[in-house]
């Protein structure tokens, strides 16, 4: 990032929130951006909070949508069933940036998106919902949860078919973004709230 960039957006809430748009679609695209991997929170049945890293898989800019890849089975999607508050966090330390975002998470097992998704990831990525007992069951012994055969080679496309089975897409439908800069000169912080009837963000200056 260069300075000029930086002078742009430092005060102007537009070019603010291209500026976390930016980072958040070349997060999804650019495996060694940290925004490649953010935490995503969730609330257990129980109201507990709870965190994971997943994989920052697609970001729609315009229906402001992000997508992640999971298994079916996991804590995670228990926690959204059909539908409940995410919130995502990522930090960008060569850009200096925070990024914290909350919205509403859906899980698609079935579906365009799904499928998509699916056929686009890799025989290893497919070979991770392979495991049984599902993530997250106790075991008695250390185990990747996958058949020992199945360990240390490439799959082939038929032995990941069962998979599939496993496989799901959350979605999230971003609601506000919280901006945090850190600049020597003096830090920013802003916040975009989606406002569905005017069908755009409400930007506002926070104080850092
Ligand atoms: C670098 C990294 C990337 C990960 N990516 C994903 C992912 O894309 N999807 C996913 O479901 N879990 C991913 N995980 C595993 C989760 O962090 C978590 O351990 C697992 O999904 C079980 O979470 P849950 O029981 O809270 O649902 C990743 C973990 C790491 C360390």
């Amino acid at each position: 990032m260069t300075s000029a960039k930086e002078e742009s957006f430092l005060n102007d809430l537009n070019l603010t929130l291209e500026e976390a748009w930016n980072l958040l679609l070349q997060g999804a695209k650019d495996r060694h951006s940290p925004l490649h991997t953010p935490a995503i929170g969730t609330v257990t049945a129980e109201g507990i909070p709870s965190q994971r890293i997943m994989v920052l898989r697609d970001v729609d800019r315009d229906n402001h949508r992000l997508r992640f890849n999971t298994d079916v089975r996991v804590s995670k999607v228990a926690d959204i069933s059909e539908s409940a508050p995410v919130s995502i966090l990522g930090y960008h330390p060569a850009a200096k940036v925070q990024l914290r975002l909350t919205g509403i998470g859906h899980i698609q097992q079935h579906g365009p998106i799904a499928e998509q998704a699916w056929n686009e990831a890799s025989l290893y990525g497919k070979r991770c919902y392979l495991a049984d007992p599902a993530p997250g069951q106790a075991v008695t012994v250390p185990t990747s949860g996958l058949d020992p055969a199945m360990e240390g080679q490439k799959p082939t496309a038929e032995q990941v078919i069962p998979a599939r089975d496993n496989f799901s897409v959350l979605m999230v439908d971003v609601e506000k973004i919280e901006w945090l800069y850190l600049a020597h000169t003096g830090h920013r912080r802003a916040s975009f709230i989606w406002d569905k009837e005017a069908i755009r963000w409400d930007g506002q200056w926070l104080v850092p």
